[in-house]
This record gives structure tokens, sequence and C-alpha cells, in this order.
């Protein structure tokens, strides 16, 4: 059997910072201001993917929520949806949008690597959040994505092009992702779309199924 090319991540010696990120850094982005990567709103993809009904009501998880835009948005629209993040600020403030509102959804406080729902899902809605992750830890996350995701369901993913060599946001070039995400656990789309992004960098969007 022919063996599996290897992903050829970032180094430690050229990423800043040099290893996993932690809660309390991420918090610090939230206090000092620094979130360019959140747009106020959901993501243009997120509603033509509702449009197509590519993205349809179901039990949906989504990793590393952030403000959760699109978690609002899915509560609004009968979605089971859990929210995971385990930034404080980013945590409270999806919940109070969600109780202003009046909508349900589970929000979760927990570092990612130690999530382990007890079912599951039938979607995964991944908006930027393996770039937020480091690549020292893409393995790891992907095994999770793997488990937490149904045979059969749907991984609606947003991944983060920077043409940076450091991060966070760590670029997540479509040829490593075709590594990372092997087609052993996933098929993928013949065709991704490009999303821009505020902070003048690009995202491409693509629907990958756990086989
Ligand atoms: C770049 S932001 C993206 C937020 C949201 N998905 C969006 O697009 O607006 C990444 C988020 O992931 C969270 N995060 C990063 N690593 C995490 C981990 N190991 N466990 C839980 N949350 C994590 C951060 O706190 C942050 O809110």
């Amino acid at each position: 059997m022919a063996s599996q090319p290897k992903l050829q991540t970032q180094t430690d010696e050229s990423c800043q910072p040099q290893g996993p990120l932690t809660k309390a850094s991420w918090q610090a982005r939230y206090d000092e201001g620094k979130t360019g990567w959140d747009r106020g709103q959901p993501s243009p993809m997120f509603s033509r993917w509702i449009d197509q009904g590519t993205l349809r009501p179901c039990r949906v998880l989504v990793p590393g929520c952030g403000r959760g835009h699109e978690v609002i948005a899915m509560a609004a629209l009968g979605f089971d949806v859990t929210a995971v993040d385990f930034a404080d600020t980013a945590v409270q403030t999806l919940q109070a949008e969600l109780q202003t509102r009046n909508l349900q959804a589970k929000v979760i406080q927990s570092d990612l690597f130690e999530f382990h729902p007890p079912e599951a899902f039938d979607a995964i809605y991944e908006q930027t959040c393996l770039c937020a992750v480091h690549p020292s830890q893409w393995a790891t996350y992907h095994e999770s994505l793997v488990r937490w995701l149904r045979p059969g369901g749907n991984l609606f993913a947003l991944f983060m092009q920077t043409e940076a060599t450091q991060g966070p946001p760590f670029s997540c070039d479509l040829d490593k992702m075709q590594i990372l995400f092997r087609s052993h656990h996933w098929q993928w789309p013949t065709e991704h779309d490009r999303v821009d992004h505020p902070m003048g960098i690009y995202e491409l969007a693509c629907v990958l199924t756990r086989l």
C-alpha cells in the first residue's frame, strides 16, 4: 500500500507562538479588541449555504465559535446547535445574545482538546477554528473532527488563506488540507468557493463529507 505523504506543517522555529495557544492568549485578544476575524454578522458563505439548502437544520457543532453570529442564526432557524469555545468573552457574549433574542443553543466553555461529546453530530461548521489552532496540534484536532462527526455528515469548512508562515491565523493552504483531511476519511468536493475576509485575506469554503 502506498504510504501517505507527510503533512508539512509550519515548524516551531517559523511560528509565533512556539506551541499550543492558551485560553489566556485568546482571552487577551478579546480584552485588547484584537478580534479582526469577527465580521459582526454571519459570514456571507454561511448565508449562501443556507440559501442553497446545503446547510439545513440538524444537530450541528460549531468549534471555536467566538461571538457566534452563525450560532445565533442557526438557533433562529431551528438547528440543534452546540457551540464550544474556551474564551470567557466569546462564551459570555454568545450566551447573552441568545438570551436577549430568546433563542436556544448549547454553549459549552471548554478546551476543544478536552471536549468529548456523548454523541456524534450531523454537521460541523468549522469557521476559522483550525487556523486558530497551532499546526503542531492539527493532526489531533483533525482526529477530533472525525470523531465528532457521524459518517455521512458534512463538514462546512472555511479554511483561512494568509500566505504567511506565522500565525494565528495559521494559513490552511489547500494542499496541506488535502493531506490532513485525507480521502480515507473524507470525500472532497470538486469545487470550492473563495470568500473574501475583511482582514484583507480570504477563506476557501469546502463542504467535505465524512466517510
Ligand atoms: C479566529 S477565532 C474564530 C471565531 C469564530 N469561529 C468566527 O469565525 O468568528 C478562533 C476562536 O477559537 C477559540 N479557540 C481557539 N483554540 C481553542 C481551543 N483549543 N479550545 C476552544 N476554543 C478555542 C478562540 O477562543 C476564538 O474564539
